[in-house]
């Protein structure tokens, strides 16, 4: 090994090579090419929406992502459509869309542009109350009542399957759909109960269609 030459290290040498080097980092963005101008704005573009909600004709300009729970619940303040697992394992949100019952955290509100929306506040008011809210009153269809509003919108739609004969997984005979516990218990497996008041929800719906719990 060559020991004859120092080695060429000083302590003004190290601080000029990191101010050199530091100087070329802070000017490397300026150098940078310019932000394309096709470059994509993060801004959404809203979408005017309308929606015939309980009877009434509402116009909402949408973030088209808005589900139509939020739409409900944070747009037109209709809390009683309930938010419990915001995607479509509980059945709190359930609301009856062109008289089909559905899931309303699982659609976009865009989607239902001129649909007819019965929420819970639809169905009733307190002074005159949907044959089904009495009987869930009569026969102490809930506890908490987190989950009641969904149970009512889908009690009052299964009865309305029924009617129109439209068959479930437990069906028998495809020509004759009627009432029995097992087609209620089936078609309101989708509306969860935490507090387990199940028996009774079944005597609720049983008495508006007017058969034997
Ligand atoms: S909140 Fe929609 S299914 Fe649970
Ligand atoms: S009444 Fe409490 S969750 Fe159903």
């Amino acid at each position: 090994m060559n020991n004859d030459r120092p080695l060429a290290l000083t302590r003004r040498g190290v601080l000029a090579s990191g101010v050199a080097s530091a100087a070329t980092s802070a000017a490397a963005p300026l150098l940078a090419a310019p932000p394309s101008p096709k470059a994509k704005s993060t801004e959404v573009a809203l979408m005017q929406t309308t929606l015939k909600v309980n009877g009434k004709t509402e116009r909402l300009d949408l973030d088209p992502r808005t589900t139509l729970l939020d739409a409900l619940r944070e747009h037109l303040h209709l809390t009683g459509t309930k938010k419990g697992c915001d995607h479509g394992q509980c059945g709190a949100c359930t609301v009856i869309v062109e008289g089909k019952r559905i899931n309303s955290c699982l659609t976009l509100a865009v989607m239902h542009d001129g649909d007819a929306i019965k929420t819970i506040e639809g169905l009733g008011t307190p002074g005159d109350l949907h044959p089904m809210q009495k009987a869930f009153v009569t026969h102490d269809g809930y506890q908490c009542g987190y989950c009641t509003p969904g149970q009512i919108c889908s009690a009052v739609a299964v009865l309305d399957e029924l009617k129109a004969g439209i068959p479930s997984h437990v069906s028998a005979d495809l020509d004759k759909i009627a009432f029995s516990r097992d087609e209620i218990v089936e078609r309101m497996s989708g509306n969860i109960c935490r507090c387990g008041a199940y028996s009774n929800i079944f005597e609720a719906i049983a008495d508006v269609a007017g058969e034997k719990a």
